[in-house]
């Protein structure tokens, strides 16, 4: 059985103060559903997340890393250095680093490299333009991000490889692909994956859906054979809203 997963990218929301408020607001939440429940805080937030957490059905994640050990790179921070702190799990290639940070599929491929040598779980985030949907390319450019950030992996990797299908077009605008379009890609993507690696590969790897994803939305979305979930931002930032989509399955 895949694993269902709803994970939480809070972004570059919440300080100290208001992390634990959401913290807080999040341990008094019902979960009905058996998904596995993720939470994104920044960076400076980690630790104090882990430890309000740690006995929780919660797992904290980081958003980013560098794919350097350790060394002159001002202002990141490495896979070490999470798992320092509690973290086994992070989201790489955002399309938010893609577009404002210059990640490209080549570099992410490195990051990618550098977390499963630490023995991390990688969600690892890709979609297509609003541009290349229109031109009906969408298809070839998620194959693309995936063959070149992945696809150089060997087939165990994918036991610790969460992919999260996020339409640019979707991504915070409130416009969220129709369920017939998620579930289209994911089956492609699951079928780009079962060409590469198997059947076997292909079916145990999770696609979550990522854009404007929220409480109204989402049990239409995971109810799609090949929609193993979420990655939820806007609605990851209130607690009520963000259990509302974990218990949508
Ligand atoms: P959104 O963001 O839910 O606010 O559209 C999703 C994401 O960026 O992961």
């Amino acid at each position: 059985m895949r694993k269902q997963i709803v994970a939480g990218n809070w972004k570059m929301n919440n300080d100290l103060a208001q992390t634990q408020a959401l913290l807080t607001d999040l341990q008094k939440q019902t979960q009905t559903s058996n998904a596995e429940v993720m939470i994104a805080p920044a960076f400076t937030n980690l630790y104090q997340a882990f430890e309000t957490l740690k006995h929780s059905n919660i797992e904290v994640i980081a958003q980013n890393m560098h794919f350097a050990e350790s060394g002159a790179y001002t202002g990141e921070v490495s896979a070490n250095m999470l798992k320092s702190v509690g973290i086994n799990t992070v989201i790489l290639g955002h399309s938010e680093r893609r577009e404002y940070f210059n990640e490209t599929d080549e570099s992410l491929a490195k990051k990618v490299d550098a977390a499963l040598e630490k023995e991390m779980q990688i969600i690892f985030c890709f979609g297509e333009q609003l541009a290349d949907r229109k031109s009906g390319n969408h298809e070839n450019i998620v194959e693309g991000q995936i063959r070149k950030a992945l696809f150089h992996l060997e087939a165990s990797s994918f036991q610790n490889i969460i992919l999260a299908y996020e339409p640019v077009w979707a991504i915070g605008t409130g416009e969220t692909a129709t369920p017939e379009q998620a579930q289209d890609m994911h089956a492609f993507i699951r079928q780009t994956l079962e060409d590469k690696y198997g059947s076997d590969v292909a079916n145990l790897v999770s696609i979550l859906y990522g854009g404007s994803c929220k409480p109204s939305n989402a049990k239409e979305i995971f109810s799609n054979p090949d929609v193993d979930g979420g990655l939820i931002g806007g609605a990851s930032l209130n607690a009520e809203d963000f259990y509302a989509i974990v218990n949508a399955f």
